[in-house]
């Protein structure tokens, strides 16, 4: 279902965007089935994988079972189980769009990373789909790029760059009469 909604390329552009280095700790905030999880354990990171939903973190859990670097933790974005400036990289991916205050949830990506420590969130651009927002809980039809230049900004960072993934988000609703294709955006900041 991942492969039909976004590429792999999405997930290399992200890990690009923070060049991680080997040994450190990643977040990755609303992981789902582990997708941004699994090429950080590929490049040698430590991850702890946050979702609300236990039922998602059982099926990541049931995947890497055998991988003892990570650590599963079910928490929301308001307040993520992980402490002040635990980790070394945050990442969301296709996240923030179900979030109900964007800009909170950035803030509170921001106050888990070590100083210096980077972020990197992949997502939609601005688009006018409601089958997403009706079919897939989708809370916002994408974001502006200013929008998240300056949430990014409000919450302290700073080397703030948002460019393109080079890659669409495709979609189609449930009766076939609307098929959706979405640019995705790659944002990155330090703290
Ligand atoms: C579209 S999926 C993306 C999953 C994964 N990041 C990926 O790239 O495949 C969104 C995930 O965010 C989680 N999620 C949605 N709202 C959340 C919230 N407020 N706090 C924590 N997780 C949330 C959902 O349970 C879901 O697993």
């Amino acid at each position: 279902m991942r492969q039909d909604f976004f590429p792999d390329g999405v997930r290399e552009a992200a890990l690009a965007a923070a060049a991680v280095d080997p040994g450190k700790v990643a977040a990755d905030i609303g992981a789902g089935s582990g997708f941004i999880t699994e090429g950080l354990l590929e490049k040698g990171l430590r991850v702890i994988a946050v979702d609300q939903s236990a039922a998602m973190l059982e099926s990541a859990r049931e995947k890497f079972q055998a991988i003892e670097a990570i650590d599963f933790r079910v928490g929301d974005s308001d307040a993520l189980p992980i402490a002040d400036a635990e980790v070394d990289y945050v990442f969301a991916n296709m996240f923030l769009h179900h979030v109900e205050s964007p800009p909170k949830a950035v803030k509170e990506m921001v106050r888990i990373l070590k100083p210096a420590g980077r972020i990197v969130i992949t997502d939609l651009d601005e688009h006018e789909f409601e089958f997403l927002r009706t079919e897939q809980h989708d809370r916002w039809m994408g974001f502006r790029r200013l929008d998240i230049e300056e949430w990014f900004a409000q919450a302290g960072l700073r080397n703030v760059k948002v460019d393109c993934v080079g890659e669409n988000c495709c979609a189609k609703s449930s009766c076939g009469c609307d098929s959706a294709r979405i640019s995705i955006f790659v944002a990155s900041g330090q703290k």
